[in-house]
């Protein structure tokens, strides 16, 4: 089938690519020329395993091209996917005028029958924009043309979003139309295997779906979070509380790992862009906003408590941080935790030596270069000379770490773990003061 992806971002990328990659011919098409020449050159402009080779084989095919050319996008697929930015607005709701635009693009170059697909994560009651805008322009145009509008979520995490494009639990469609329905069923049969995976819903339904599971998944953790909090305060270690809990099918055991705040792309931006839909609409979604206060508090849990530690006097000393992303395997540090942490320790005069797998290139790229923050190759190498050491993100590297060499090198053997990656016991053991988050005493 022709399929065309507007925007070469994370969720266009990886559509575009797994959907050549099950025979489809694809066309992805985007504003940004640099990042197409990259594109063609072989170059991907994100870090995803298994991507770079998913695009490299299906370029090399000739089923997936990139171009900037809009008029032959519009005329390639039958297909035509929005999967382009909806980044916050100043009050949080989503903006809107990157998916429209492109539905005017669609709109004006229209010459025959298209589904028009939203994949971005938009605010319920957008395909009716879509459908608005392009019916505005093909009026202006005088060109009467038939299309369909869907609503198509998609639900992949970074650093896993190629298995969970190619093997969804779901693919959820909002369609008002059985025809559309079909079509949508034909172009994701290689993915709907074994049993059908199909959700197939009304378009406003399709809409809010994508943002109940992120609000849904974001509550869990800022629940955790609060208990994790009030464990401390009670002696209690939330650890054995988590698995306790999730012992229950009913909880899961997923979604319910304490730690130093959710981050990332999704969660911060739809629970904000939900709470203001709910405002839009006149009611007030009060767990949704306890859902972002919790965790913009939880973001400074770990620099309170080095700051308590060092008893608020941290001007001068150098703390050691391990994981910038704002979670494992992605260099995505869109509103991760260590933004927060290392801000809060450069305001309070402390230096900061950092390591991530991968993310370096993006935290210098966010903080240019400054005195008070080093990116080292190593873990190790950022201990030497260091008063502590803060853990932020739980890449494996990190988990069972040479403790010996950690001590000898830190100034005061003084771990804050943000993910409780260890045994608060066993670091006591060590030799360690360690502080985990929501760990009865030892995280006081
Ligand atoms: C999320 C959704 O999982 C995905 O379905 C949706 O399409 C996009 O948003 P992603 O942002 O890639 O995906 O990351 P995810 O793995 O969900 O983690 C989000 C944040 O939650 C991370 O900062 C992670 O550290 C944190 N988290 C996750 C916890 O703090 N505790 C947990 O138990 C799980």
């Amino acid at each position: 089938m022709k399929v065309t992806v507007f925007g070469s971002g994370y969720v266009g990328l990886v559509t575009g690519a797994c959907l050549a990659e099950v025979g489809n011919e694809v066309v992805c098409v985007d504003i940004d020329e640099g990042k197409i020449a990259r594109l063609n050159q072989g170059e991907v402009p994100i870090y995803e395993p298994g991507l770079d080779s998913i695009i490299e084989r299906n370029m090399a095919a000739k089923r997936l091209h990139f171009t900037t050319d809009v008029d032959f996008a519009v005329r390639h697929g039958l297909f035509q996917f929005i999967a382009v930015g909806t980044p916050p607005d100043e009050d949080g709701s989503a903006d809107l005028q990157y998916v429209l635009a492109v539905a005017r693009s669609i709109g004006e170059r229209m010459e025959e029958y298209r589904i028009v697909v939203n994949k971005s994560t938009v605010p319920v009651g957008t395909a009716d924009k879509v459908r608005q805008a392009i019916n505005t322009v093909l009026n202006d145009r005088q060109k009467p043309c038939e299309f369909d509008v869907v609503s198509n979520p998609e639900f992949l995490k970074e650093g896993a979003a190629i298995e969970d494009f190619m093997k969804p639990d779901r693919i959820v469609v909002g369609a008002d139309n059985p025809r559309t329905t079909e079509l949508l069923r034909a172009l994701y049969a290689p993915f709907n295997r074994n049993h059908d995976r199909l959700v197939c819903m009304d378009i406003r339904s399709a809409e809010l779906t994508k943002y109940a599971a992120n609000a849904m998944l974001a509550t869990k953790i800022s629940f955790m979070n609060e208990l994790a909090n009030l464990a401390e305060c009670l002696g209690a270690d939330i650890e054995q509380v988590r698995v306790g809990i999730g012992s229950d099918p009913r909880i899961g055991y997923h979604f319910i790992y304490p730690g130093c705040g959710y981050g990332g792309s999704c969660f911060p931006k739809d629970v904000k862009a939900l709470e203001r839909t709910a405002r839009d609409v006149g009611y007030q979604a009060q767990l949704l906003q306890a859902v972002e206060d919790v965790n913009d508090r939880q973001k400074l849990r770990l620099f309170e408590k080095v700051n308590d530690y060092f008893k608020g006097d941290l001007k001068g000393k150098t703390l050691a941080l391990w994981g910038l992303a704002f979670k494992p395997n992605t260099d995505d540090m869109r509103e991760a935790s260590s933004r927060v942490i290392i801000e809060a320790l450069w305001e309070a005069g402390a230096k900061v030596q950092a390591f991530d797998p991968v993310a370096a290139h993006e935290a210098s790229r966010l903080f240019g270069n400054r005195s008070d923050l080093a990116l080292s190759d190593s873990p190790e190498a950022t201990l030497k000379g260091a008063d502590g050491l803060i853990i932020v993100t739980e890449w494996n590297v990190f988990r069972s770490p040479d403790f010996d060499v950690i001590k000898a090198e830190l100034s005061s053997p003084v771990i804050f773990d943000g993910r409780n990656l260890y045994d608060p016991a066993r670091m006591k053991a060590l030799g360690f003061d360690y502080f985990g988050i929501g760990r009865g005493a030892s995280s006081a």
